[in-house]
Order: C-alpha cells, then structure tokens, then sequence
C-alpha cells in the first residue's frame, strides 16, 4: 500500500516528468502519432503485396533462370503504365549503345504496362508483379496516401532484389528516368570493384556540402552481386522499412555502414542525379537520374523534352542525334538549377560535433542521420 502512496504523492520531480510529457504528448511532434500510423498500415498493406506467390510461380522462376543465363549483369527496369512512356524514351536511348539494351530486363507492375511493352518490345525479358489490386485497395487509406503506395513500391522492388540475389545473379537496378550520355556498360564497373557486394550511386555533386554525405546512396542505380550475404542484406533491409519512416536507399545505406557489408559508391563523375545540374557542371556524368527539375504541371517526358533528352521523333521511332548530342546538352540544360541551394559553410560547432562523432564511432558518415530525413514529408 506505501509503494502506491509515494507515487500518488507528487514531489516536485514527478510533476516535473509528467510535465514534460504532457508537453511532449500534446504540444510536442505531432509527426510521431502519424509515423505510428502509418508503420501500422505499412504492416498491415504489405501482407496484399503478392511477390511470395509470383516468386515462387512457374513464369518468374523462368525470367529469373533467363537472367542466370544471361552473359553479362542485366539492367533490371521496374515500371508501369504510369512512366510507360519515359521507358520508351530510355529504351530509345540505349537502343544505340553497343550491347546495352539486350542487357535490359523489366518488371511491369500492371497488366496493361506488361502486354505493351511484349507488344512493341517483344525481345526484352518481361515479368510482371501486379500491384493494380494493392493500389486499389489503398486508396481507403487518407492520411500519407501517396507516401504510403511510394514505400510500399520501394518494398516489392527489395524483395526483387532479395529473390535475384538468393538465386545468386548479379545485377544492376536500374531507372527508367535516367539519361545515359555516354557507354555506361563498357565502363565495366563491376569488375572494378571485384570486392565488392553492392555498388552504389550517391546522391549529391562534387561540392564540398556533399563531403559529408559521400556515402549516401541515391538508390537509384547500383549493382548487386548475388550471394548469400546479398540476401541477407536485402532481407535486413526490408525488415528495418517496417520500423522506420524511410525510403530503401537510406536504409541500405545504414547497413552499409556494418561490418559484413561491403558496399562501393560510384563516383559523380559516373553516376549522378539532378543535383549534378545544380553544378558549373565541367564534367558531364555517363548517367544522370532526373529525379529532380521538374516544373509545375510539367510531366516526365516535359521535364526531359526541355532538357533536349527525348529520344524520340513525333511517331515514336528513336532519333540517334539526340543521343550523340546529350552529352552537350547535358552541359546547357536545366540552368535555372546552378545555385539552387546557397552553400552555407559549416560552423566551428558542427566541424568539432562531427569530428568527436567519428572519433567516438557514434554513428559516423551520419548513415543513421540520414534514416530520418524523410521524417519531414509526414
Ligand atoms: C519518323 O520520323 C522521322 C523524322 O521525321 C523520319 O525520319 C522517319 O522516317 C519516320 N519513321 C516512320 C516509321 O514513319
């Protein structure tokens, strides 16, 4: 009966605490209450996605076997009816880049992006994981709507790349919207880091804001060597998307961050995305993603017809010039974006905080820092 007694009775410590949780609670970052929820239903849609049963059907055991027997790592495409046509525009540009598009394999993720695509490319292996009936039963989901299908698709692309490499292909994951201005495949990027178990892009550009954020991968394209480890990871991968509020890219960048792991990060001067535009630019990447540049109202194809990146003539065929062009018009294109963000130099405080971190192994690179990044879009 005492113990009950001196809990109720307030000392000036417990109105203290429970001050500071009102605070929290209520006055507090009212994200945390819409990160619960949406973790919640992260869970409970996830259970709708149907990879278990396409991974273990007869066609995407055959695509899988088609890629084993492939002679070099494909390039694994995933998309649907919605960036159907910036595919094309892709297809259009590696269509005269020496054994680049037979390297291509893609994933549909509707039915109707999977049939036109067999239609007007019936050579490239194409799969399909439908997630039509997911994105139908989402839409009874209001709060973080959008956020909510963007991960969940983030999820189905690693438990591709869990399945791939527990039947031990290598390959590269690769994007639609990215623009190749040169031979990216004869670069041979996979036997230059033989090492290696992941080979990643890297968000940022060669200013020193980035130094700091060298190792943070973009996600957009990189390169898997199948193995157990790979698996492994992939696996970790997915099971950490179910604690934390953030996108696959920072979480494997966290994981590479542990001992086991060995990721590669591929230089800017390789692999690049719309931040490269926001650069004097004296350099030209062999691939920049346009994850970026986009203006109101604009779609994809807009945004890369501005840029002089559509590779195709008004009747859909492919148009070589703007190829041998691009890397040029890689230098002029999207101007607006040189300056965008004003480089702030760093403060004594911050330079010594970050030394005493790597010093003391507290979370060094700010791999984990990253993982919260996204916490803002909710
Ligand atoms: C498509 O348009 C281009 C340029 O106008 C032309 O050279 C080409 O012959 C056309 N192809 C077809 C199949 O109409």
């Amino acid at each position: 009966m005492g113990k009950y007694c001196k809990i109720l009775v307030p000392s000036l410590k417990n109105i203290f605490i429970c001050v500071l949780i009102i605070k929290y609670l209520y006055l507090g970052d009212k994200r945390i209450f819409r990160r619960k929820t949406y973790l919640h239903n992260l869970l409970s849609y996830s259970k709708e996605v149907p990879f278990e049963t396409v991974n273990a059907g007869v066609e995407f055991n055959s695509f899988a076997d088609n890629l084993k027997k492939m002679p070099e790592a494909p390039y694994v495409i995933m998309f649907d009816s919605s960036n159907i046509d910036v595919l094309y525009n892709h297809i259009c540009n590696l269509k005269f880049i020496p054994n680049a598009l037979s390297r291509v394999v893609t994933i549909a993720f509707d039915k109707d992006a999977h049939l036109n695509l067999q239609d007007k490319y019936p050579h490239i292996p194409n799969t399909l994981i439908d997630l039509a009936p997911l994105k139908e039963s989402l839409k009874s989901v209001g709060e973080n709507h959008g956020y909510l299908t963007y991960s969940l698709v983030l999820m189905v692309r690693v438990k591709i790349c869990a399945s791939l490499a527990q039947r031990g292909i290598n390959f590269w994951i690769s994007q639609q919207d990215t623009i190749w201005t040169e031979n990216f495949q004869m670069l041979n990027i996979e036997d230059m880091y033989p090492e290696a178990h992941l080979i990643m892009d890297k968000i940022g550009n060669e200013s020193p804001y980035y130094d700091r954020l060298r190792m943070w991968a973009c996600g957009a394209t990189f390169f898997v060597r199948g193995s157990p480890t790979t698996y492994q990871y992939f696996k970790q991968v997915e099971s950490y998307m179910f604690t934390y509020q953030s996108p696959d890219s920072s979480i494997m960048t966290y994981f590479c961050g542990h001992s086991g792991y060995k990721c590669e990060f591929l230089p800017h001067s390789v692999a690049s995305s719309s931040n490269y535009f926001e650069t004097t630019r004296e350099y030209v990447p062999a691939l920049i993603q346009l994850d970026g540049e986009k203006k109101y109202k604009e779609t994809k194809m807009d945004t890369l017809t501005r840029g002089k990146f559509n590779f195709q003539f008004k009747n859909g065929t492919c148009n070589v010039d703007v190829y041998r062009n691009a890397k040029e018009n890689a230098k002029t294109a999207y101007l607006e974006a040189i300056g965008r963000w004003p480089i702030i130099p760093e403060t004594r405080f911050v330079q010594i905080q970050y030394f005493l971190k790597t010093l003391f192994n507290v979370d060094p690179l700010n791999r984990k820092a990253f993982m919260k990044y996204h916490y803002v879009l909710m």
